[in-house]
């Protein structure tokens, strides 16, 4: 597990959920921007984990792949002193609403029992000498709850109302995060990030999914009416936005990431089959027959909205990819990397960590 040449390495960055949709970004980032960083990936590989997702990482100097349990105590702690960890970006979750709502034990498990177990062992490893050190939690805008149509956006300042097991979890996780910074004065930052889309997202998140749906030919579930709206960014922003709050964010501080790009998912849903049918050249007007209303999610929040004037202000990021830019490149990333959805929708996916990880 340890490494001969801990001395070549300025930073010891533990991210965890690396093998996932953002995470992988956020990994990808790292490993190529700071190459004397040295880059943990500890992830499960949960069915949302796919380590294809960073192919193009696995053989860099300063990246280190550990599956592992954030649950897993123990595992965390030996993972923290066998590379003397600094930092930590912590991404890993079960991250899909309907899932929650299925199975909210398993949303607590993770997202709240492992929080707390990375806590502990970022505290009981730092402890006295918090210097230079940073636990950043990555979190999402469902812990406001929801917003009326065209009312006002969710602030750092806004109450914490969740729905959602999921969003129940994350706002859980969070309280965690602020308790050990307050108690304890853990160095901690925490953001709140919108909807994400863009390349490797799970196909069970309405983007993706209405994408491989088009490519088969199959029905698109808008839920209820689609006129639900979420304020959507694409990954590699996000990505962006993490780097400078993990390197400029002041500790104890929270920041709202968003879009600016608020969307009715019928709307939505419409751009994707128009844009597919011009990528794919199909006659307009193809993919849109495809769209069928079911069943709308229980507890379905309305609308989220993000308002990341802080970030812009304090830390001068702002979303550099455009919406219809962002959809396009998106979809011709899905199309030009069929094998990816197929190796999932057959499950051969989860053959990967055996076949590059197994002896080595
Ligand atoms: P994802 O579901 O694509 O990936 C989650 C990753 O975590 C997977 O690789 C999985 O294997 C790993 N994981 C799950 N349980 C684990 C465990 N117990 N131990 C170790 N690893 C485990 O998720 P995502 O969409 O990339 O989201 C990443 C983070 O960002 C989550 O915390 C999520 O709440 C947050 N977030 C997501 C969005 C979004 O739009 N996707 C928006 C805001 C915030
Ligand atoms: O807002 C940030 C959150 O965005 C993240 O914290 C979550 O991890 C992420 O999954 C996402 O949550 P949503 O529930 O908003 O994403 P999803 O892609 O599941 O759904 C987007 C919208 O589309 C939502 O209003 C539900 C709707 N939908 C979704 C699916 C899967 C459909 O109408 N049909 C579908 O089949």
């Amino acid at each position: 597990m340890n490494d001969d040449n801990d001395n070549q390495f300025h930073r010891n960055i533990l991210v965890t959920g690396g093998a996932g949709f953002i995470g992988s970004h956020v990994v990808r980032l790292f490993v190529r921007k700071y190459p004397r960083y040295r880059i943990v990936n500890l992830d499960k590989l949960t069915y949302a984990g796919n380590l294809a997702n960073l192919a193009d990482a696995e053989n860099a100097p300063n990246y280190v792949f550990e599956r592992a349990d954030i649950c897993d105590f123990e595992r965390v702690r030996e993972i923290f002193a066998a590379y003397a960890i600094d930092g930590v970006i912590h991404l890993a979750a079960e991250s899909h609403v309907d899932r929650s709502i299925k199975d909210p034990f398993a949303f607590a498990r993770t997202n709240v029992a492992g929080t707390l177990s990375l806590l502990q062992a970022a505290r009981e490893r730092w402890e006295g000498d918090f210097a230079g050190k940073l636990f950043y939690h990555i979190s999402t805008d469902e812990v406001y709850g929801a917003l009326g149509l065209g009312e006002g956006l969710f602030t750092e300042e806004t109450r914490y109302a969740p729905h959602s097991p999921y969003s129940a979890s994350k706002a859980s996780s969070d309280h965690f995060v602020r308790a050990f910074h307050d108690t304890y004065g853990l160095p901690t930052l925490i953001t709140n990030c919108s909807n994400n889309y863009g390349p490797n997202q799970f196909p069970e998140k309405l983007i993706p999914l209405c994408i491989s749906l088009i490519r088969q030919g199959k029905p698109l579930p808008v839920y209820g009416t689609g006129e639900n709206v979420r304020d959507w960014l694409y990954v590699e922003d996000h990505a962006r936005a993490i780097d400078l709050v993990f390197h400029r964010g002041k500790a104890g501080e929270t920041y709202n990431i968003g879009g600016f790009n608020e969307r009715r998912n019928i709307d939505l849903v419409k751009t994707l089959c128009a844009t597919a049918d011009r990528l794919l050249g199909k006659p307009a007007g193809t993919s849109e027959k495809l769209i069928t209303f079911v069943r709308d999610r229980a507890g379905h929040d309305l609308r989220y909205a993000i308002d990341a004037t802080k970030i812009r202000h304090e830390l001068g990021w702002t979303p550099a990819v455009s919406f219809d830019e962002g959809i396009e490149k998106t979809i011709r990333w899905y199309l030009d990397n069929q094998q990816w959805l197929d190796d999932i929708l057959s499950g051969n996916y989860r053959d990967y960590y055996e076949k590059t990880y197994s002896g080595r």
